[in-house]
């Protein structure tokens, strides 16, 4: 499968321990750099109730929801402790400072 890989700006863009939401044509993704300066996308949407998890509070390699507070993990997208649900996590890639995240939603639309 061809994976397409989208330029999404430069790493400094992006707060150490912040996020910036990058509208795609599938949808919003919030892409968070951690303060190891890690780089995660997941879509930005709360699995609980929608909440904007581009505007959340970044701890380790997780994300708290700024709406009712779930903790969703950036590795793997799932909520942790007690909540259940997931959001899908985006592969990224850094390339010096320019990160590039994978959207094979639109690879396949445009196979
Ligand atoms: S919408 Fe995220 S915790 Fe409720």
């Amino acid at each position: 499968m061809t994976v397409n890989w989208i330029s999404i700006g430069l790493l400094t863009d992006i707060p150490l321990r912040g996020a910036r939401c990058v509208k795609t044509p599938d949808g919003k993704i919030a892409v968070f750099r951690t303060a190891e300066n890690q780089v995660f996308a997941i879509d930005d949407h709360c699995p609980h109730k929608g909440g904007p998890l581009s505007q959340g509070i970044v701890h380790g390699a997780a994300v708290t929801c700024p709406l009712h507070n779930w903790v969703i993990s950036l590795e793997t997208g799932k909520a942790l402790g007690a909540d259940e649900g997931s959001v899908r996590t985006i592969p990224v890639r850094i390339e010096g400072e320019q990160l590039f995240i994978a959207l094979e939603a639109l690879a396949s639309r445009a196979a």
